[in-house]
C-alpha cells in the first residue's frame, strides 16, 4: 500500500510541476522571475495541489486535465507566494526555506516582496486563462472569487496578520483555531471548495461535507507544522527548527503540549476520514493523504 500510495503521489508530483513551470514566465526575464523561479520549482510537498489532483480523480470532475493542472498550480502559486513573505525578517524572519537560503536572503527583500507580489496576481490570471467547454464562465468567476477571497483581507493575511500580533502572547486554543484556520485553512478549503465546482452534478451536501473536511485537514495540517517545527529535523522540514519558540509564537505545542497537539491533529484526521468515507465516492486516496499529513515528517 506504501509503494501504491507513493507511485501515485510521484506521479501526481511530476504533473504538478510540469503544470508549474508552464504557468510561470520565463526564468531569465528579470531579477523577480529569477526569484519567482527560485521560490516556486523547489521541491516543495506541493499539498495542496496533491489534494486539488486527488479531490478531482475522486469526484470524477467534468473538465479537461489541462483545467485541473492550471488550477492545481494556480492554489500552489498563492501558497508559494506566502511562504516567501512569510519568511521576510518584518514577519518570521527565517532563513531558510525548502532546504535552501529564503528568498530574501538568496536575492534581497525587496525582489522577495516583489516576487510575492507578482505570484499573487499571476495565479488569478491563470484561472481567468482557463478555457474549457465544461466549465461554465460562471463557475470560473465563482472560482476566481473562492481564491481571491481566501488569500485576501478576511482570509489567510488576516490569519497572518493575527499570528505576527500574538507573539509574545498567550492564545487560548480557540484563538489559536481561529488563527490557524485564517492563515493556513482558507487556502486549503478553497482548493476543496474550487474542485467542488468542476463537477456539474454535485449535491449542496456533498459540498457542504467537503468543506467541514477541508477544515479537519486544514488544522490538522497546520498543526503538525507547529509540531515540526520542535521535534522536526531540519534536513527534512528544509526550514529552521525552534523558530515559533524563538519567536515566542503561540503554536498547539505551545499551549497545549506536544501529546495533547499530535492528539487533536490526529483527531481532526480521523474525523476528516469519516466525512469522507460517508460521501458516494472512492475517496481513498484522499483518506491516505489525510492520515499522512498528521504522520509526516517533512
Ligand atoms: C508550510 O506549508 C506553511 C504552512 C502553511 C503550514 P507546507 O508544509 O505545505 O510547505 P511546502 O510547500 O511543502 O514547502
Ligand atoms: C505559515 O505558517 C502560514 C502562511 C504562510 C500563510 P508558518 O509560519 O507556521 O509556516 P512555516 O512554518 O514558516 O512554513
Ligand atoms: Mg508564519
Ligand atoms: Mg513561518
Ligand atoms: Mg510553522
Amino acid at each position: 500500500m506504501k509503494n501504491n500510495k507513493a507511485t501515485y503521489l510521484d506521479k501526481n508530483l511530476s504533473r504538478i510541476n510540469k503544470a508549474l513551470l508552464n504557468s510561470i514566465p520565463e526564468k531569465n526575464y528579470s531579477e523577480i522571475t529569477k526569484a519567482i523561479h527560485y521560490s516556486v520549482m523547489n521541491g516543495g510537498k506541493r499539498m495542496r495541489p496533491q489534494l486539488m489532483l486527488l479531490m478531482a480523480e475522486a469526484l470524477k470532475v467534468d473538465v479537461d486535465k489541462k483545467t485541473i493542472d492550471l488550477m492545481a498550480a494556480a492554489g500552489e502559486l498563492i501558497h508559494c507566494y506566502s511562504l516567501i513573505h512569510d519568511d521576510l525578517p518584518a514577519m518570521d524572519d527565517d532563513d531558510f526555506r525548502r532546504g535552501k537560503l529564503s528568498c530574501h536572503k538568496k536575492f534581497s527583500e525587496a525582489t522577495a516582496i516583489l516576487a510575492g507580489d507578482a505570484i499573487q496576481p499571476l495565479s488569478l490570471e491563470i484561472l481567468t486563462s482557463i478555457n474549457d467547454e465544461n466549465l461554465s464562465a460562471e463557475s470560473k468567476c465563482k472560482i476566481i472569487n473562492i481564491f481571491a477571497k481566501a488569500c485576501g483581507p478576511k482570509g489567510m493575511v488576516e490569519g497572518q496578520n493575527l499570528d505576527i500580533k500574538a507573539e509574545n502572547k498567550k492564545l487560548n486554543e480557540q484563538q489559536l483555531d481561529k488563527v490557524h484556520y485564517l492563515k493556513t485553512g482558507k487556502l486549503i478549503e478553497a482548493c476543496v471548495l474550487a474542485v467542488c465546482l468542476l463537477k456539474k452534478e454535485i449535491k449542496k451536501e456533498e459540498i457542504t461535507k467537503l468543506i467541514k473536511f477541508s477544515k479537519k485537514f486544514g488544522l490538522a495540517f497546520q498543526i503538525r507544522d507547529d509540531i515540526l517545527d520542535v521535534i522536526g529535523d531540519e534536513k527534512n522540514i528544509g526550514k529552521p527548527v525552534g523558530s515559533d519558540q524563538n519567536k515566542n509564537k503561540s503554536t498547539y505545542p505551545s499551549i497545549l503540549g506536544l501529546e495533547k497537539s499530535q492528539k487533536k491533529a490526529q483527531k481532526l484526521a480521523d474525523t476528516g476520514i469519516k466525512i469522507l468515507k460517508s460521501l458516494p465516492y472512492d475517496t481513498k486516496k484522499l483518506e491516505d493523504l489525510c492520515k499522512l499529513i498528521v504522520e509526516r515528517q517533512s
